[in-house]
C-alpha cells in the first residue's frame, strides 16, 4: 500500500470560548475519511510560543531555535505533506498567534499545499486573501478552493455550542476543496521525493 498523505489541521486562535475548534474538528472528521490521508488537529495552545524575537531569520538560521515549543512545533510541521488552516478574522486579517506560528518555520513549510477553513461575517474571507500572500513568501502552494463559513454566530446556540448539523451545508466545498489539495499534495510529494 501507498504511504499515506500526512495532513494537519491547524487551529488559529487560542482563546476561551474560540469559535475554531467546532470546524477544525468537522473538518479533521471530514478529511479522516479518506483512506490515503492519515490526519492529526495541531492545536496552537499546545506550542505556546514566545512572539518572534530570534536573532536569525527562520529562512537563514544556522541551527535550530531552542525554545521547546519552537522546536516541537517545527518538527510537527516538517512531518506533514500538506495542511489546512482553520482562521477566525480578526480586524480583516488574520489572528497574531497564527502569524507568529507562520514565521517560526521556514524550510519545513516549502513546497507544501495549505487550503483554508474560515469564518466570521463574510465568511472569513479577508483573512484567507491575507494568508494566501504570507503562504506564496513560504513558498507554499496555496488551493484557491476554500471553506467560508459564513456568520457563524449564527450557528451557536444559547450555550454557546455548536447547533447540531449546522456544518453540513459546508460538506461540499469542503470535499471540492479536498479535491484539489490533495491533488496538489500528491503532485507535490512526488517532486519533492524526486529533486
Ligand atoms: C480581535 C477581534 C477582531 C475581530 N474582527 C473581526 C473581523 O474583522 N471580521 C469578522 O468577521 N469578525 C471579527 N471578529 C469576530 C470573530 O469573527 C469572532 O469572534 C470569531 O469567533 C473569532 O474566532 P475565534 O472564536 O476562533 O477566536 C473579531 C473578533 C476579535 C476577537
Amino acid at each position: 500500500m501507498a504511504e499515506k498523505l500526512r495532513i494537519k489541521v491547524i487551529l488559529g486562535s487560542t482563546r476561551p470560548n474560540r469559535f475554531s475548534e467546532y470546524p477544525g474538528r468537522w473538518i479533521f472528521e471530514v478529511l479522516d475519511k479518506r483512506e490515503e490521508v492519515e490526519a492529526e488537529l495541531l492545536d496552537l495552545r499546545d506550542y505556546p510560543m514566545p512572539f518572534f524575537n530570534e536573532a536569525e531569520t527562520p529562512g537563514y538560521k544556522s541551527k535550530p531555535y531552542t525554545h521547546e515549543s519552537v522546536a516541537n512545533w517545527t518538527a510537527k510541521i516538517a512531518e506533514a505533506d500538506a495542511y489546512i488552516v482553520v482562521s477566525p478574522e480578526y480586524s480583516h486579517g488574520y489572528s497574531a498567534v497564527l502569524k507568529n506560528a507562520l514565521d517560526y518555520v521556514y524550510q519545513e513549510w516549502n513546497n507544501k499545499p495549505v487550503a483554508f477553513v474560515a469564518y466570521g461575517s463574510v465568511g472569513g474571507s479577508r483573512a484567507v486573501e491575507q494568508l494566501r500572500q504570507v503562504a506564496i513568501e513560504l513558498q507554499m502552494v496555496p488551493i484557491r478552493n476554500a471553506v467560508h463559513i459564513q456568520a457563524h454566530w449564527n450557528l451557536l446556540d444559547e450555550k454557546g455550542a455548536l447547533k447540531s448539523g449546522s456544518l453540513e451545508p459546508y460538506v461540499r466545498s469542503a470535499e471540492e476543496m479536498l479535491e484539489q489539495l490533495l491533488w496538489w499534495t500528491k503532485t507535490l510529494k512526488r517532486a519533492r521525493e524526486e529533486a
